[in-house]
């Protein structure tokens, strides 16, 4: 049931903060992180896997993407990202220490089902991060690692995206401890920051107010872009899916960084570009180089909406709005910048009077190839 909110979409969203929550329950203790579901992959096998392919379509590849970042930082083992369906269909690279882990919201995507199937057929070991109790694609997998976002309506997804980085995290801070590649201080270090993950995200959803008044003077937009580096790259792509997906409006995620080598020339005045910037205080030091983009399209008259953290004031001066996020490390900060781009792909739709939670020609479980 909706309850008092105007859809379904709505509802999920105000329910990111308990999605996170309660994917975390239970599984950081004492500073350890306790997953027995992994168990049923073996013993020894975070051990001994040398590789990990992540295979996921849509909003949850994006997650996946995110889940590279975290696994390869914390273990230190190579993690490929691949859309399940190009994956299937190229005859890839599989061994008994290859770990597949397929993400999936409903359990059901064929293709991403196809994907495990002929991972399972190759000798890997398969474990699905899933959100549905009982679906297919944890069936016929090793382990499951359940995402507990609760039952998602809307077909466009929004909880279960934050719900799938937060399992995507434990996975790698145990695959981390498993391994000897993260001390205890830093496992304790990384539990904290995404324990105070739910409270911050409340603080986006009240900060985000204003995001409703900004779709309604962009009805007429037709094309949106959204920049990211990093871990803000993967944000700019949902962000840019969820756009086309209910506001039917042309959008692209790009990685700011690529910027000079092609898309810069999309920039003409009153260009709507969303930049997701990173925290001042990032250890890469990209934050710079992100406010340099930000001078580069703003010179050409771009009307820049920069998602940042509070009282980053190097990108007041060129920024036409700011939404602010609250302080997070590096690789935590997409759980929080997301938010701002759920709402705002809600609201546009709404505003240009369409459905929300039942965009055009999409279905919420893709059960075909
Ligand atoms: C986007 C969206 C889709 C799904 C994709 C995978 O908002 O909802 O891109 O993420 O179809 O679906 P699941 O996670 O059920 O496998």
């Amino acid at each position: 049931e909706k309850g008092g909110w105007s859809s379904f979409m709505a509802k999920e969203i105000s329910e990111e903060p308990e999605a996170v929550a309660k994917t975390l329950l239970g599984r950081l203790v004492d500073h350890k992180v306790r997953l027995p579901e992994l168990d049923s992959l073996g013993e020894g096998t975070l051990e001994n896997i040398d590789r990990i392919v992540i295979v996921a379509c849509g909003t949850a590849a994006y997650a996946g993407m995110l889940g590279k970042y975290a696994i390869e930082k914390w273990s230190r083992i190579p993690v490929d990202v691949e859309l399940a369906h190009e994956f299937r269909y190229r005859d890839p690279i599989l061994t008994e220490r290859t770990l597949v882990v397929s993400i999936s919201q409903s359990g059901e995507t064929m293709d991403t089902l196809l994907a495990v199937r002929h991972a399972l057929e190759q000798g890997a070991k398969t474990l699905s991060i899933c959100n549905t109790q009982g679906a297919t694609i944890p069936r016929d997998s090793h382990a499951v690692l359940y995402t507990h976002a609760g039952p998602e309506v809307a077909v466009a997804s929004t909880k279960a995206f934050v719900a799938q980085i937060t399992a995507l995290y434990l996975l790698g801070l145990r695959i981390g401890e498993a391994r000897g590649t993260l001390s205890a201080e830093q496992i304790a270090e990384n539990a904290a920051e995404l324990l105070a993950i739910p409270e911050k995200i409340d603080e986006v959803l009240v900060a985000s107010q204003s995001i409703g008044q900004l779709a309604h003077w962009m009805t007429d937009t037709q094309s949106v872009l959204f920049l990211g580096r990093n871990v803000g790259f993967p944000v700019a792509l949902e962000g840019a899916l969820k756009l086309k997906e209910l506001a039917y409006i042309h959008a692209e995620g790009f990685a700011a960084g690529e910027l000079k080598h092609g898309p810069i020339a999309l920039i003409e005045p009153g260009q709507v570009v969303f930049v997701i910037v990173p925290s001042p205080r990032d250890p890469n030091s990209l934050h710079p180089k992100v406010v340099s983009n930000i001078q580069e399209i703003r010179a050409r008259g771009a009307r820049v909406i920069a998602i940042a953290e509070k009282g980053d004031a190097a990108v007041l001066p060129f920024a036409d709005e700011v939404i602010p996020i609250p302080l997070a490390g590096s690789l935590f900060e997409p759980l929080l910048a997301v938010v701002p781009l759920h709402i705002f792909g809600m609201e546009l739709a709404a505003a240009k009077g369409l459905d929300v939670d039942q965009p055009r020609n999409l279905a919420k479980s893709v059960t075909v190839e």
